[in-house]
């Protein structure tokens, strides 16, 4: 496969759960058109995976174990990233851990540990990955949260709802704060998409097929349509655009389900 396009040349981009769904779709994209991908997740076999893909479609690619609960393993990982390739000008905040739990059923350990990956995650990737960027110059950086966010969602349970919710403001506060530094900050909420969090086993049964119902388009999404939302707010064509949230949903505009 050849490249798409060289728009992303001399980029050097983390994505964060690239060993499967939308982020390795994403990593693929962004390596597809000139990006360097530090591939970051905590599944090492899915991440080399992911990296061979990427070679073999003509990108670069290369594989960096991170846990994003663990601010000491992402402090590590963007250091080893950064003395690497002498720059980080990209990162994708995608990893995610889901739970179904109901809120009156919840547990404590449940909350924390979906908050601690889904938000807090997020938190440390953005703290460590700054003084990355401003020393190369600026950057771009979008966030994945979802639909579930606005939704109130029938998919994910409190914790993941709200920490969905928190990615946005999260998004919004480092925006705000960093485009002194020429760094850009955005959301994308993509809605249900097939991927193995969106089929995921433990998922309200026929929670899928009922969203789908709702998609004025008629179809779930593909990682491919995430990652043409990412490309776009990674490159310079949307230059003046930071602090947003992008819903890339086929229609689903009306946050029923
Ligand atoms: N699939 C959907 O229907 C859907 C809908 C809306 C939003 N999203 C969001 O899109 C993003 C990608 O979702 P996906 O469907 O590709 O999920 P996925 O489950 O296919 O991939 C998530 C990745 O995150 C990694 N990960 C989990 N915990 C981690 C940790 N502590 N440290 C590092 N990596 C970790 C996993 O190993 C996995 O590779 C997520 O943020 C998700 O919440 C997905």
């Amino acid at each position: 496969m050849a490249l798409e396009s060289q728009r992303l040349a001399g980029d050097v981009a983390v994505v964060t759960g690239a060993a499967s769904g939308l982020d390795r779709g994403i990593a693929m994209k962004l390596a597809l058109n000139g990006a360097v991908v530090a591939c970051a997740d905590i599944n090492d076999q899915g991440n080399q995976e992911t990296v061979d893909m990427i070679k073999k479609a003509g990108g670069e690619a290369f594989p960096v174990h991170v846990d994003i609960a663990d601010s000491a393993s992402v402090k590590q990982a963007m250091k080893y990233i950064y003395d690497k390739m002498g720059k980080i000008t990209i990162l994708v905040n995608g990893a995610a851990y889901i739970k179904f739990s109901p809120i009156e059923t919840c547990t404590d350990e449940e909350w924390e540990k979906v908050l601690k990956v889904d938000l807090t995650g997020y938190f440390y990737c953005l703290r460590e990955v700054y003084p990355y960027m401003k020393a190369s110059g600026g950057g771009r950086i979008v966030q994945l949260s979802s639909s579930s966010a606005k939704s109130g969602s029938s998919f994910g349970g409190p914790h993941y709802t709200a920490a969905k919710g928190g990615v946005i403001s999260l998004t919004k506060y480092a925006a705000r704060r960093w485009a002194k530094d020429n760094i850009r900050v955005n959301t994308i909420c993509p809605g249900i998409a097939d991927t193995p969090l969106g089929r995921h086993p433990e998922a309200p049964k026929g929670a899928f097929e009922e969203m789908l119902k709702n998609i004025p388009m008629g179809r779930v999404a593909v990682p491919e349509d995430i990652a043409g939302g990412v490309l776009f707010l990674v490159s310079d064509e949307s230059r003046y655009v930071t602090g947003i949230t992008l819903d890339i949903n086929g229609g689903r505009y009306v946050y029923g389900n």
